[in-house]
């Protein structure tokens, strides 16, 4: 595949670098500056850098706009004025989480095969493309577009050494809160270990070489059997009296983190009832701790 890049940041820098090295050709990288597309340029192995779309050669299969998600309506438009490119021949797809294939309309009515194409993964901006290029081997990429595009996704999927995932077009939005959730939520997790575990003020400098081992548990618990089945500790027993300790504590030393066990501990009682690990009336119980405790 002869393939164009429009949006030298972090996900078009990873993605073109692996279609790179996997043998594909990538025929131009176009950016808002030169300086973004020289570099992401010399990363993937292509000289045809530029500012402008009118860069990318008439021999392009396909051009992936991984530009921040606010732009890409604007470059399809642009793209769809590009003269010289034969559209019939070309697809073109979208790294955002948040739009489906529809922005790309305007390249569609061209006769473009178009497609969402979002890689399920985080690119961390502080982060260099070569530490982030380890971590999108085998992820899956979530895609809508029509039966053509959904072959063409695929393809592409493929070449990367990875899966695509349907999304249906109404729960886009759902999909890309999901994706907050697996991510960013999980990182912001880990903050608030890091702030309990400076409270402790124990010895040790670093809080996730202590935490790892329980963290690495649950993840692979809950994998290798469900979240359900690897729920333990006081909630999961009924333990209203030790979680009513932990909001006096929560209380003293991180008032800020009450709204925040508060809400868990309201999830970990659903999943702990849903389990069947205690009745309804425990639940209740439990329910009653958490909301007057963050009423406070
Ligand atoms: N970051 C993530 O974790 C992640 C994960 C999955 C999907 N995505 C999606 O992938 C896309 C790219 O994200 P990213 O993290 O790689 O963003 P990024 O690092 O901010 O890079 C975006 C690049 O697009 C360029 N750009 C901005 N407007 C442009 C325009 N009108 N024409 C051409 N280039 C333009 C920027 O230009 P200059 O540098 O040249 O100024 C920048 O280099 C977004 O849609 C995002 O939602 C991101």
């Amino acid at each position: 595949m002869n393939i164009a890049i429009v949006g030298a940041g972090k996900v078009g820098s990873v993605l073109g670098k692996v279609l790179s090295v996997n043998g594909e050709k990538i025929v131009a990288v176009v950016s808002r500056s030169n300086r973004s597309a020289a570099k992401t340029g010399k990363y993937v192995r292509c000289r045809n850098i530029s500012t402008s779309l009118a860069a990318i050669p008439p021999r392009t299969n396909l051009v992936m706009i991984t530009t921040p998600h606010r732009a890409v309506e604007e470059v399809a438009h642009k793209l769809a004025a590009v003269a010289h490119l034969d559209f019939k021949k070309l697809s073109v797809c979208h790294a955002s989480g948040i739009q489906n294939a529809d922005v790309l309309e305007p390249l569609a009515a061209k006769g473009a095969t178009v497609f969402s194409f979002h890689p399920l993964q985080t690119f961390p901006r502080d982060f260099e493309p070569k530490d982030i290029l380890p971590t999108v081997r085998g992820i899956y990429y979530g895609v809508d577009g029509n039966a053509a595009a959904m072959r063409k996704a695929k393809q592409l999927a493929a070449k990367l050494k990875g899966k695509t995932i349907y999304i249906k077009p109404e729960m886009r939005t759902f999909y890309h809160a999901a994706c907050v959730v697996a991510s960013n939520h999980v990182t912001t997790l880990l903050w608030i270990l890091e702030q309990m575990f400076a409270a402790l003020k124990t010895s040790e400098k670093k809080f996730y070489p202590v935490f790892e081992p329980i963290i690495m548990a649950a993840l692979q618990n809950a994998a290798r059997t469900s979240p359900a089945q690897s729920l333990s500790g006081p909630i999961a027993r009924g333990g209203v009296e030790t979680v009513s300790h932990h909001f006096e504590a929560l209380q003293r030393f991180a008032s800020n983190l009450v709204p925040y066990y508060g809400s868990m501990s309201a999830e970990t009682t659903r999943l702990a009832e849903m389990k069947g690990s205690i009745d309804h009336e425990q639940a209740r119980m439990m329910y009653n701790l958490i909301f007057s405790n963050m009423r406070i």
